[in-house]
């Protein structure tokens, strides 16, 4: 029995020193030191040692053991340092090009209604916000639109309830902010406006930047010398502005402005409707039935008032013949603004 030890004891020593890969461990593991390992089956023979022969022999099996399980725990030290050496190596490979993170960026209409204030806080205009879910009585009723009148259904109204709707303009803002202070008034409202209508030119949810100026004297020139001037700013000097007459039943007289299209140059297109132009606002002086609803004398204020679809002013911007491509949420299509 002695001699098998110390036959062992080489052998275990030997092909330690041939291992090179931490995977091979468990195997030595099992072989040697495991519960029927080579070292186990040895020791069940020390019973059948005389007892005199007992002792020495069971202290030479004890350093043995001693002896192969220490080379085991310094081998499987080495090799698990290199083997996570060898890993930190591949996981980081210097030589490799950086990641970029993908940058978001703002969605065209929000960049345009950016723009669109902008300009207009230039023009001594200050901002106002209002809710999308309005009463009844600020989309219609406060805006000379009594129920029943046929100018309701010109917005395709979605309604929450009888008297709650979601707002179909921005001109609301008009009522709620002329109710609450008084002349003189320069203030554009920013916002989203809904309505039930869907085709290349219109689209469920929009966007609308309302603007309203209110003092003694003012003219219908001051409203054409203010569009004019948001146009240029807008589009560049060059291109053509046309008012056409139109109606509203908060503003009288009421217009319409339209630009030339974009899209085909004013010649004539499906974006255009074969018009050579497109719509991108309404407008007109407010009607003296609206100041007298807030509380306004119009016989000694006067105002104008306008309405701008942003969407429409985007196409026009970028060259854009649909406008539902900017709620389509194509990335290939939003990263190009
Ligand atoms: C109005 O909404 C009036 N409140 C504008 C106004 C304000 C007039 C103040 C007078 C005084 P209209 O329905 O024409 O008007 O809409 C105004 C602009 O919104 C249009 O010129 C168009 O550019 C845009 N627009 C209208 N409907 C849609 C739609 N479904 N999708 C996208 N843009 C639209």
């Amino acid at each position: 029995m002695e001699q098998e030890l110390l036959n062992l004891q080489n052998e275990a020593r030997g092909n330690l020193n041939q291992l090179t890969e931490a995977g091979q461990l468990e195997e030595f593991r099992i072989r040697y030191l495991g519960r029927k390992g080579l070292f186990s089956t040895i020791m069940r023979e020390l019973s059948a040692a005389s007892p005199e022969e007992r002792p020495r022999l069971g202290q030479l099996a004890n350093s043995v053991r001693a002896e192969i399980e220490q080379l085991f725990d310094e081998k499987k030290t080495t090799l698990d340092n290199s083997s996570s050496r060898a890993q930190g190596a591949n996981a980081i490979d210097l030589s490799l090009p950086g990641r970029y993170p993908e940058r978001g960026r703002l969605h065209p209409v929000t960049q345009i209604m950016t723009e669109v204030c902008s300009i207009f806080e230039a023009l001594g205009f200050s901002v106002a916000e209002g809710p999308d879910v309005e009463h009844d009585h600020y989309n219609f009723e406060a805006l000379n639109i009594p129920a029943h009148h046929p100018a309701r259904d010109m917005h395709d109204t979605f309604y929450v309830s009888e008297s709650i709707l979601l707002r179909t303009h921005t001109s609301p803002m008009q009522a709620r902010i002329m109710e609450s202070k008084q002349p003189p008034l320069r203030v554009i409202a920013p916002g989203k406006v809904y309505r039930c209508d869907s085709d290349i030119t219109h689209t469920p949810m929009f966007h609308q930047v309302e603007g309203f100026l209110v003092d003694t004297k003012v003219s219908f020139a001051d409203l054409k010398g203010i569009l004019t001037v948001f146009t240029q700013k807008m589009f560049g000097e060059e291109l053509a502005l046309r008012f056409r007459p139109s109606f509203f039943p908060f503003t009288e007289p009421s217009a319409e402005v339209d630009i030339a299209c974009v899209i085909c140059g004013g010649k004539g297109c499906r974006v255009c409707k074969q018009t050579g132009w497109l719509e991108i606002l309404g407008a007109g002086m407010i009607d003296p039935e609206v100041f007298k609803m807030v509380g306004y004398d119009p016989e000694i204020y006067s105002g104008f008032a306008f309405g701008l679809g942003i969407e429409r002013i985007a196409m026009l911007k970028y060259g854009i013949n649909d406008i539902r491509l900017y709620y389509e949420n194509d990335l290939r299509f939003l990263s190009q603004f």
